[in-house]
């Protein structure tokens, strides 16, 4: 076993009815790796999350977090053994402010009402809301509320973070931005998995990609490695195309 091995999957695989969204697919994630996640609309990218933190149970195969066998826990229990995730729909309370929404995770490792608020703001802070802690969810921009996202899962003291397309409808700036936060978060010791479609992203902030194609994974290597894959290529962009290609994506 990899000494400093966190997440373990192997051979997981959702199927819906006669569909297999997720199929045989394994990974190793080191603690303090990123490892970013790509494939085409409907590969099976967000299953696959769904099928780590305990929104699905898989089909067959099996999930370690640290050794320990999680795939048959709820998802409460796969956050309090620390694992953290953001959802490509974001689900915010609406009515309640931003203070309130990061209050609901803190509350999982922190009970007292006090120590709770005071861990929620810390972790605003660091994702640059805290000043707008009073502002409702709903009032919050796009950039904003996926930010709220991040602090939502940060809130849950996690060992590793699962962001599913946060920087999707971002401006350039703002993406920017978002680099710089999740590099920060990294740098104090963070694991990522993350699904990204911005390839700029993937190069700018990831040790590994792996790619899944129709439940699949179907190649695993560097950024460089994979952006010039044929096989990728080809899942990306089809027949008769060449690997320079995907850098305008
Ligand atoms: N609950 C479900 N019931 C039936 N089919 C589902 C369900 N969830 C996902 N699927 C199907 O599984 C496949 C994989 O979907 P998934 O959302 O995991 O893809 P994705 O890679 O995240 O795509 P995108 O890039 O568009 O977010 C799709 O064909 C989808 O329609
Ligand atoms: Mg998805």
């Amino acid at each position: 076993m990899i000494a400093d091995l966190l997440l373990a999957v192997s051979g997981v695989s959702k199927h819906f009815l006669g569909l297999r969204a997720v199929d045989d697919v394994s990974l190793s994630v080191r603690k303090g790796e990123i490892v970013s996640i790509i494939g085409p609309n409907g590969a099976g990218k967000t299953t696959f999350f769904n099928l780590l933190t305990g929104q699905l149970v898989p089909t067959s195969g099996e999930v370690r977090l640290r050794g320990e066998r999680i795939n048959q826990l709820a998802p409460h229990d796969r956050a309090r053994l620390g694992m953290g995730r953001t959802f490509q729909i974001a689900k915010p309370l609406i009515a309640l402010n931003a203070l309130e929404n990061v209050m609901i995770g803190a509350f999982m490792r922190h009970r007292a009402l006090g120590t709770a608020r005071d861990k929620a703001m810390a972790v605003l802070e660091k994702v640059g809301l805290a000043h707008h802690a009073r502002v409702r969810a709903g009032d919050l921009t796009l950039s904003e509320r996926r930010r709220l996202e991040v602090a939502r899962a940060l809130a849950l003291e996690p060992e590793i973070v699962l962001l599913d397309e946060v920087m999707a409808g971002l401006n350039q700036s703002e993406v920017g931005q978002a680099i710089e936060l999740l590099q920060g978060l990294h740098a104090e010791g963070l694991t990522f998995l993350i699904i990204e479609h911005n390839l700029k992203v993937v190069r700018a902030f990831s040790d590994r990609v792996v790619v899944l194609d129709r439940g699949r994974l179907i190649a695993e290597g560097t950024a460089d490695q994979i952006l010039s894959s044929p096989e990728v290529v080809k899942a990306y962009l089809g027949d008769g195309h060449q690997a320079a290609e995907l850098g305008n994506l």
